[in-house]
């Protein structure tokens, strides 16, 4: 019979793969929460306007990518990012009542129906923060910092942080109507998602990665736009002062006037870390500030900040991580003495197997250096004397101790 296979752009992550997702699970839980943050789950399926209203309707993600399908005559959506759906709990949670800041962090599958390659797939994870209530530009900084010495503490350093600011819906409008202008010569030699983009969200054709578009946004007119400081006052006020809070916090960054996001929630702060070791999908984390958001979502309006990473791609530059052994094995003829020493091992919370279908001694020791640390070996002699024979598998070195004693020679 023909064998089921995973599907296009998905992945079993197998026991071996585990100790790097352990590591970046709880390292993020040790990390997030040393800034106050606390854990949110949300379902991984929403209402599909949540996503339209909140992502917003002229994005690929809400056109092109979403796992969308109906049930009981109501629209649903596989979520394809967090933010909306964070957003959503705390309107609904009525969270805008706890003290500010309320930091929310959160790990977890996200699904786009994008086409796969290295780097990209359709069901990923990713781990993120939200922070509600600051509008300040310390959140911000905060912000950027927790996705730094989150980084730092998986061991990951070759990463370069790129800034923009997008400035406040009025400024930016400024700044679209003349891109549209200098750009309207050229229209005609736009890939069709440009043009389309032109008349709904131009201030995406700047990460367009078509080679024709990226010649005619490199002509010294389009760039004179591109690279001028379009954003008004408060908010290069907003700007100075978050790169005065990382440039005294050590934080390295770029300014990039391309950077624009793929999400059209965003005002004022945009920022992506990326890796010097990926290939073209090399962004381990995207995210901003969006002040709109909560108040678009029917809540009380509410600054918000933060951002998401892809766990695939920071578990590909972490490498790969031993998996932890089995702390010791029974190995004896006796299955019931074996038996009743893996439990007691187990219940002093210690890790243990034994040979459940009864092999050659032999054979249960070969087992036991494949997958423990220990073997206990309890022959005739050890059952007639109630003591276990300790062998150290890493080193050969063996001891023979009373039963009591075992706890204490795996604990040491
Ligand atoms: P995003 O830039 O769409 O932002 O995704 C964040 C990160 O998720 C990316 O930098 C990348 O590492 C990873 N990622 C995205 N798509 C894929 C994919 N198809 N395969 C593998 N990894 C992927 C957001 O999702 C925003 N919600 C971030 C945010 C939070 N902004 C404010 N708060």
């Amino acid at each position: 019979m023909a064998i089921i296979k995973v599907q296009k752009g998905t992945k079993d992550i197998l026991p071996q793969d585990m100790p790097v997702w352990h590591f970046m699970e709880d390292t993020a839980r040790k990390i997030f929460s040393e800034y106050g943050a606390k854990e949110i789950r949300t379902p991984i399926f929403e209402a599909t306007e949540l996503f339209a209203r909140g992502v917003g309707d002229t994005t690929d993600i809400v056109n092109k990518e979403m796992y969308t399908f109906e049930k009981s005559e109501r629209s649903l959506t596989l979520r394809p990012e967090n933010t909306a759906g964070v957003v959503r709990a705390f309107i609904e949670n009525g969270m805008h009542r706890l003290s500010a800041p309320v930091k929310l962090w959160y790990k977890g599958p996200m699904f786009r129906y994008e086409r796969p390659q290295a780097g990209r797939q359709r069901q990923f994870h990713q781990v993120g923060i939200e922070v509600f209530g600051i509008k300040q530009p310390t959140a911000d900084a905060e912000v950027i910092l927790m996705a730094v010495n989150y980084l730092k503490a998986l061991g990951l350093n070759d990463l370069t942080v790129e800034l923009n600011s997008l400035g406040c819906p009025e400024c930016r409008e400024v700044f679209k109507t003349k891109l549209k202008e200098v750009i309207k010569p050229y229209l005609q030699d736009l890939c069709p998602d440009c043009q389309a983009r032109y008349e709904k969200n131009p201030l995406r054709l700047l990460d367009c990665k078509v080679e024709e578009c990226k010649a005619v946004y490199a002509k010294p007119e389009i760039q004179e736009v591109i690279q001028s400081d379009f954003i008004c006052e408060e908010c290069a006020e907003h700007f100075n002062e978050l790169k005065s809070y990382l440039d005294a916090l050590g934080i390295n960054y770029s300014i990039n006037k391309l950077l624009v996001r793929g999400l059209d929630y965003y005002n004022r702060t945009v920022f992506e870390i990326k890796s010097n070791n990926l290939g073209s999908q090399n962004a381990v984390c995207g995210g901003g500030r969006y002040d709109s958001l909560v108040r678009n979502l029917g809540g009380e309006d509410t600054p918000a900040v933060g951002f998401a990473m892809g766990m695939e791609r920071l578990a590909s530059l972490i490498g790969n991580k031993e998996e932890e052994k089995t702390a010791g094995f029974v190995v004896s003829n006796n299955t019931l003495e074996a038996v009743k020493l893996t439990e007691e091992i187990r219940k002093a919370g210690i890790s243990c197997e034994f040979d459940l279908t009864n092999k050659k001694f032999v054979k249960q020791l070969e087992k036991a250096s494949k997958v423990a640390k220990y073997a206990l070996i309890l022959g005739e002699d050890e059952i007639a004397k109630n003591q276990v024979t300790v062998k150290n598998l890493d080193t050969s070195e063996q001891v023979t101790v009373t039963r009591e004693k075992v706890l204490e020679v795996l604990n040491s």
